[in-house]
């Protein structure tokens, strides 16, 4: 039989809608998540190390993303049971640099037919095709992709960065600014690009900016401005 392939989907696109069975029963994706941001996140199999790892982390800062206004939302291509007998297992029996008894309340999709995987482009033949390698995609209230990450199996994500991801977009929305490398809340942010030379000019003669050059110029947005933007009260 022939394979059926997809288009992977890119930044600025509609995240695919489907319907799934979850650890949490079923989901409308994105429809019910309309008004949150989400993070979609597949991993390759349960009962792994690094996936448990990761699975134990980002469950420790649930509380942090819905603060910020995003959940999360799991995937592999194992089935229902095997996901239920795993997270029952990192609940019971695992403890990890200080992390014990964590229960991942967030919903993880079966996905044994690899049809939400392969919508996703999560399944990536060069590396595995058996298992979904580990995608992350970050969707606005509006159900757009905002920010896609891919990493192979044997490399673990570092979830401050993607906490750093949601605050940083939402930072960019609420305020109209971009943000410059390895920035965080309180660093200066950047002003888009002056689009004529006349704008250009006033914005290296203004006292509220820092000006490096006529294209790159930064101003300061306090942490708290920020935060205050973006985290539920
Ligand atoms: C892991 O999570 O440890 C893992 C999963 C699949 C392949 C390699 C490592």
């Amino acid at each position: 039989m022939e394979e059926q392939s997809f288009a992977m989907p890119r930044i600025g696109d509609p995240a695919p809608p489907f319907k799934a069975v979850t650890t949490q029963g079923e989901i409308n994706f994105p429809e019910q998540y309309a008004g949150s941001w989400v993070i979609l996140f597949s991993h390759p199999a349960d009962f792994t190390p690094v996936c448990t790892s990761e699975f134990m982390t980002f469950a420790s800062m649930e509380a942090q993303f819905a603060q910020a206004n995003c959940q999360l939302v799991g995937l592999s291509v194992d089935g229902l049971y095997s996901h239920i007998a795993w997270l029952r297992t990192i609940k019971e029996k695992i403890e990890y640099k200080g992390m014990k008894d964590v229960e991942v309340r967030f919903p993880l999709i079966e996905d044994i037919t690899m049809e939400v995987a392969k919508k996703y482009g999560m399944i990536q033949p060069g590396e595995s095709s058996t298992k979904a390698v580990r995608a992350v995609f970050v969707i606005d209230p509006k159900g757009m992709i905002r920010t896609i990450l891919y990493y192979p199996l044997s490399l673990g994500r570092n979830f401050d960065e993607l906490y750093r991801v949601v605050i940083a977009l939402q930072a960019a929305d609420a305020f109209g600014i971009a943000t410059p490398a390895d920035w965080r809340p309180g660093d200066d942010v950047i002003v888009p690009t002056a689009g004529s030379c006349g704008v250009a000019k006033e914005r290296m003669e203004n006292h509220e900016l820092t000006c490096h050059d006529w294209f790159f110029c930064t101003k300061k947005i306090t942490k708290e401005q920020v935060l205050d933007a973006i985290l539920k009260k």
